[in-house]
């Protein structure tokens, strides 16, 4: 698959005038509507800019890729169900507003998804995370389920499926088929992802037509290596040990 071109664009809030506003290379659109592409903001740019320089340390990527999780999570938890809600404020008067509605979990394919935990629990407190560890099984090249811990009642849950890096799609696709072999409706799964090649997310996206997919920026393709291009690197190497 040829890389596609980098579509380039001014980024910053619509009052401003086009000449007062930076250009840079935003997110390739989507086709499908299950995926959701995060909002193409200065911030974010900014941030995805910080993550992908090959010249940032450690401590640097951990701390804005974490802030860039937290706007995943932010924008996953607005698909969940909410009801209607009318709460009385401390000066006796009635706000008609919101409540969540449903139980969650968090599922991490180890390892670089379980970099995502932590932005799951700061923004839901106790939730229940399970994990799943898929990995290239040397004599066939496919993904191979090795291991998963899995709440008992997960298929009652609402489950936010965890990986920051979604390139050809081998371990997402395989990571739902085990939660759907556990009970899970594809439509209550919501997957929270980076970073995603084109390929990833039309291999996701047909196969499963009823999971929903956040991601924060679609890139050009994949390399001969089945790196994300231009890419960040390897997520889990630069969050976890160099
Ligand atoms: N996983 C990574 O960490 N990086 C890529 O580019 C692709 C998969």
């Amino acid at each position: 698959v040829r890389p596609k071109p980098v579509p380039t664009q001014c980024v910053g809030p619509d009052y401003r005038s086009e000449s007062q506003k930076p250009t840079a290379a935003v997110s390739v659109d989507v086709e499908f509507d299950t995926v959701t592409v995060l909002p193409q903001t200065p911030q974010l740019i900014a941030l995805l800019s910080i993550i992908r320089d090959k010249d940032t340390q450690r401590g640097d990527f951990i701390f804005y890729s974490n802030r860039i999780i937290r706007l995943l999570v932010e924008e996953g938890l607005n698909h969940l169900p909410t009801v209607e809600h009318t709460v009385t404020t401390p000066v006796g008067r009635p706000y008609d507003g919101l409540a969540f509605q449903g139980k969650i979990c968090g599922v991490s394919i180890m390892r670089a998804g379980e970099a995502m935990e932590q932005g799951l629990r700061e923004c839901c407190r106790s939730v229940r995370i399970g994990k799943i560890l898929i990995q290239r099984d040397e004599e066939t090249s496919r993904p191979r389920l090795f291991y998963d811990k899995l709440p008992e009642d997960i298929a009652s849950r609402w489950v936010l499926l965890l990986d920051p890096m979604l390139a050809t799609g081998g371990s997402a696709i395989m990571a739902v088929d085990v939660l759907k072999s556990r009970g899970v409706p594809e439509e209550r799964i919501l997957f929270l992802n980076v970073l995603a090649s084109p390929e990833g997310i039309r291999n996701f996206a047909t196969k499963f037509p009823n999971v929903r997919l956040v991601t924060a920026f679609v890139d050009q393709g994949l390399d001969d290596k089945n790196y994300i291009i231009p890419g960040l690197g390897d997520f889990g190497d630069r969050y976890y040990t160099r």
